[in-house]
Parts: structure tokens; sequence; C-alpha cells
């Protein structure tokens, strides 16, 4: 038996219902939060991936207690005794993760210093970190730059200031927050990134204490406070997951009840989806998914940030656009290299050409420089199963989907890295009556 293979009998619609838990871009970051309260906090709705085990490792390393609590899914995080780490050791936690970067302000406050070793995460562009460090300078914290990773001080303590990011950053806007609600004084962000995510966080430092408001204009303001308390919190459902089930669900001409999805975080995905010719009914428990027969309509797609179409939804949604009728349109704006998981699709039979122009609406930061970044699918195109290597998070997930609707049998290798973003899939793709098994 090989752990990291699945083979896929392709051809069955997915028929069934499936479990959505908290979000996958919410949970680590709470997670993170709890360092910097003064009593435990109680996260609840926690799903069971790698991220989350990569933050509770980097957690007790620093000296916070975690547990799970009295129902399925919760994390008690006890952090009345933090202390610093050893490199070492946070290096080999860390590597597989982005998540580590966030440690910096809260560790900063509680310690006085922080170290941050390089960062993994998924292989879909350059990733930079410029933004975290120009942001955590701005505060007060002095980076300095070592062969093993980053070590950074704050003599001075941090203060509130004024920022303005380059871009809504999702994680930038994260690492302010989590510096800012502990800083003397006012911080004030512009081009702040608003995704739903972003704002869970945002309620669960304001039930520790934090003064943090919103404006419609992508600016927050935090007014620091002297100290935060633990928090109980129920993480938001995660609508990256909800979104991927409902691609399946239409490229394999299926119907998924997706309990827990919620309505309000997808509406920008539920409108697309409804273009392409997907049917879903939304009731008070989740979001029921499907197919209705007939031809799937091409579609013009531009990814961008929140409440723009979520970028984590386009790879999953490409899938079933090979299977629409005429010429689909994808321009990527988020990230400069998510289409190349494209290749393996065309491998199996469908027809899509990347360009290095912008294809859409909007020129974006991408356009005039070498990134294929545009896409234009032809359909429908039959697709055959192959021996398929997965690329990263929402790409993987991509090519179940394409295994799951293609016909014949494909092998799909490197599926530990679906467990980074995606809980208990293969129970989830039984449930669902996938014909799925480990050689
Ligand atoms: N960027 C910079 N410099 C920085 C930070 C970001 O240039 O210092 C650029 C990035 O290269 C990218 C853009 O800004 O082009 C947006 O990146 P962002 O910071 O928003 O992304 P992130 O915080 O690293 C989170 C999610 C991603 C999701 C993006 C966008 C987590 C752990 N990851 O990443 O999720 O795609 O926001 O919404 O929350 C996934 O779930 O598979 C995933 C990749």
């Amino acid at each position: 038996m090989t752990d990291d293979v699945l083979l896929v009998h392709g051809g069955t619609p997915l028929q069934g219902e499936i479990r959505i838990r908290g979000a996958k871009n919410l949970v680590p970051k709470a997670m993170v939060a709890a360092l910097l309260g003064n009593t435990p906090s109680r996260l609840q709705n926690v799903p069971e991936i790698r991220d989350v085990r990569v933050v509770r490792g980097l957690l007790q390393l620093h000296g916070v207690t975690v547990r799970g609590g009295e129902e399925e899914g919760e994390l008690v995080l006890d952090p009345s005794r933090v202390e610093s780490a050893n490199v070492a050791d946070i290096d080999a936690h860390a590597g597989s993760s982005r998540i580590p970067i966030l440690f910096c302000g809260p560790l900063l406050h509680r310690l006085g210093h922080a170290f941050i070793p390089g960062l993994g995460g998924c292989d879909i562009g350059g990733r930079p970190v410029d933004f975290h460090f120009d942001v955590l300078r701005q505060f007060g914290a002095v980076i300095e730059k070592r062969a093993d990773g980053q070590y950074l001080e704050a003599p001075r303590g941090l203060r509130g200031c004024r920022i303005t990011l380059p871009y809504p950053s999702v994680g930038s806007t994260e690492q302010v927050l989590l510096t800012a609600v502990l800083a003397e004084g006012v911080t004030e962000l512009s081009n702040a990134a608003v995704e739903p995510e972003i704002e869970d966080l945002i309620c669960v430092l304001q039930k520790m204490g934090a003064i943090i408001s919103m404006d419609t204009d992508r600016r927050i303001r935090i007014t620091g406070v002297d100290s935060l308390t633990g928090y109980t919190h129920r993480a938001l459902p995660d609508r990256l997951e909800a979104a991927s089930w409902a691609s399946a669900a239409l490229a394999t001409k299926g119907s998924v009840y997706a309990r827990g999805a919620s309505q309000r975080e997808m509406m920008t995905f539920l409108n697309v989806f409804r273009k392409v010719g997907g049917a879903f009914e939304v009731d008070d428990e989740g979001i029921r998914f499907w197919h209705p027969g007939g031809p799937l309509n091409a579609i013009a797609l531009e990814t961008d940030v929140h409440p723009g179409f979520q970028t984590d939804w386009q790879q999953p949604l490409v899938v079933a656009l090979t299977q629409a009728s005429g010429l689909s349109i994808v321009h990527e704006t988020v990230y400069e290299s998510r289409l190349g998981f494209t290749e393996a699709l065309n491998a199996m039979g469908a027809r899509i050409q990347l360009y290095r122009e912008c294809l859409g609406g909007t020129p974006c930061r991408f356009g005039q420089r070498n990134f294929q970044h545009s896409a234009v699918v032809s359909g429908p195109t039959p697709l055959q199963g192959a021996d398929l290597v997965i690329p990263d998070l929402r790409g993987g997930f991509s090519y179940l989907i394409a295994a799951l609707a293609a016909q014949g049998t494909s092998r799909v290798h490197g599926i530990e890295l679906i467990n980074r973003g995606y809980e208990n899939f293969v129970r989830k793709l039984d449930d669902l009556g996938a014909k799925v098994e480990r050689p």
C-alpha cells in the first residue's frame, strides 16, 4: 500500500452529503491569536488538517498547552506560560506552512523577540513576505536576516502607526491586526484585505478585548489595549472547501449537499456557479449543489480579492469549465502562476491555452510580464484517466475532480498535500460514492 497515492476510477457522479468544517484560512490564525491572551481560549469547529497540526506544534514549542475540548473539533489553548523555543525545533516544524510568519507580532509582545525560518506553503507563485516585514518595521520591530531565518526584536516596544498596503494581502492584514491590538496607540491600516476569514479573526480579537473598526473603504482602525483575555469562538465554515465540493458535483454531473456551508460568504461563487449552469439550494443547515442536466455555459471569469471571485475557487471550477460548451476565459489576478495545473488537464483531454496577456476586464499586476496568468478553456471535452502528480493544494483537489469526471482510472500521486486543507477527503469521497482506493 502506498499512502501517498490514490486510484480513482472515474465516471461516477458524486451523490450524497458531506460536512464542511471550520475554515482552513481562519483556524490556524485564531490559534495564533490565543498567544495574545492572558487566559485560555476555546476554538470550536477545528478541522483535522495539516496546517492545524503545524500551528499546534509551534504553539506547544512556545509553551502553550493545547488540548482537545469537550466537544468534537474543539481546542483549548492555554498561553499562561509562553516561552522562547529552540530555533532548530521551530525550523523543523514550520517548513511546510506559511502561518509561522504570523507568530511575529504576538511573540514580540509576549517575549520581546521572535524567530521566523524559511517559509513553505503552496507553490503557486513567488509568495514573498516583504509586506509582512515592512509592516513589522513600521511598528518598531528590528529585523535581522541570518542564514537560518529572520530574527526580530522590539527594543522600544511596538507602537501603532499608519500603514498602507501595496496590495490588499490577506496575510499582511492579519499581521497588522495581530500586532496592532497590543501595540501602543492607534493603528490605521489602508488598502486592507476584507476576506470573511479576516472579519472572523477580528471577531475573535474583539472577544479578547481588542478595539477594531472596519470602514467600507478597506480601512481598518485598531486602538491598542494593555491586555487581552482568552476567547470562545466557533470558526466560520470553509467557503473554499464548500466551493471545491460544489465544483466536483458539477463536473461529475452529481449532487452534493454541503452541510455547514454558508451562503453569505459564498455569494460571488454562487452567482458564477449559476451562470455556468449549476443549480443550488440554500437551507438553514447548508447548501445543495447539483448538475441540473443539459449543457453547461462558457463564462468569462476574473479572480480578485474579496468581494471578488476568490482565487482558491478558480482551480476546481476550471475543471467544470472543461465540460461547458464554448470558450471560457479565466483571468487570474491574485497569484502569478496559478494556472500551471492546466497542463495535466490537457493531458487528460482538456483544451486549455494559457496567455501572458490580461484576458479580462481589468489589467492586473501581472500584465506585460512573463506570467501565464490567463486561460482560454474550450469545451466540452471528454476527459480520460491519467497518471497525475499533485502540484499544490487547490490544484491537487482539481486533479481529483478531473479524475472523478474522467473515463477510466487515474493514479493520483502526492495526495498528502490535499490533507493540508481538506479534512478526511478520502472518507468524504467514499461517502459520496466515488470509486477510489489505495493501491
Ligand atoms: N504578496 C506580496 N508580498 C507579501 C505578501 C503577499 O507580494 O508580503 C502578494 C502575493 O504574492 C500574492 C498577493 O500578495 O500575489 C496576495 O497574497 P496574500 O498575502 O493575500 O495571500 P496569503 O495570505 O499568503 C492567503 C491564503 C491563500 C489564499 C490567499 C488569497 C492562508 C494560509 N492562505 O494567503 O490560501 O489564496 O490568502 O485569498 O490563509 C489556499 O488556501 O490554498 C491558499 C493558498
